[in-house]
């Protein structure tokens, strides 16, 4: 039996309004329950047992909703903002109200971001203990220096002190004067403009980023950027059973 729960609580849940709009649909008869009209939005409702409906059209209960979105550059990172487009308000075939991005990509950055309500997950994936590694492409101006590979590897020292872990840099392309290099980098934690921030301390400027993988998760490649689509059944699970993998490099 899935938990109960009340059916103010359920309806709100899924957009259909606020907790005294739904005590007021109740009221005038506009909710039923197995096709009963049910006055009392204090009643409990059990999703896996019980018929809701709405005005005539059904209402199923989602307990957890899991997106892959390719995050395109200009929309911010948060489920509200005054400013810019969220990347939760891209999401438009969203049943819940209360998802939220599984960590932060800067306004410029694109790529893998997860959007779920799933707070334990998400809870796993971006705890520091767990080490989940995070794989970029990235575009870097500026010559990178020969030991680069080394020194990353080691672990840098950021301009302002910080330490960064151990991580893996993979060379793609070369650039030379005004063509970028093109590189990889896998880190396994994600301190503020952490990216850019290691290629500054190299002497360099990232113009292009973009997240390809987190843990187990890998970005679809037919997504566009702002595109997204559910995860499948398989990812969510190999999520939550080992979320924290090493993907490949480390
Ligand atoms: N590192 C950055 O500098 N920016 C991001 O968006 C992600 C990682």
């Amino acid at each position: 039996m899935m938990k109960e729960l009340r059916l103010d609580k359920y309806l709100t849940e899924m957009g259909e309004g606020t907790r005294s709009q739904i005590k007021e649909m109740a009221r005038k008869g506009r909710i039923l329950v197995d096709g009963i009209t049910e006055k009392r939005a204090e009643r409990k409702i059990d999703p896996e047992q019980h018929q809701v409906s709405v005005d005539g059209r059904p209402v199923s209960y989602v307990r957890n909703e899991y997106y892959m979105l390719n995050k395109p550059q200009g929309v911010v990172s948060a489920t509200e903002d005054s400013r810019y487009e969220t990347v939760v308000s891209l999401i438009r075939s969203r049943k819940r109200d209360d998802l939220f991005p599984v960590g932060r990509l800067d306004i410029d950055t694109e790529g893998l971001l997860l959007i779920t309500n799933d707070g334990d997950l998400a809870h796993q994936l971006l705890s520091p203990k767990k080490h989940v590694d995070k794989v970029y492409f990235a575009q870097v101006l500026g010559e990178l220096p020969p030991d680069a590979k080394e020194r990353i590897e080691e672990g840098l020292v950021l301009s302002d002190g910080t330490p960064t872990l151990p991580a893996h840099l993979e060379v793609l392309r070369q650039g030379k004067e005004e063509m970028p290099s093109e590189i990889r980098l896998t880190i396994r934690e994600g301190k503020f403009h952490q990216v850019k921030r290691m290629f500054e301390t190299l002497g360099c400027r990232v113009i292009y980023l973009k997240r390809m993988s987190m843990g187990i998760l890998v970005l679809d490649e037919a997504l566009m950027p702002g595109e997204y689509r559910p995860l499948s059944e398989e990812e969510i699970r190999e999520l939550k059973s080992h979320g924290n993998t090493l993907r490949a490099y480390l």
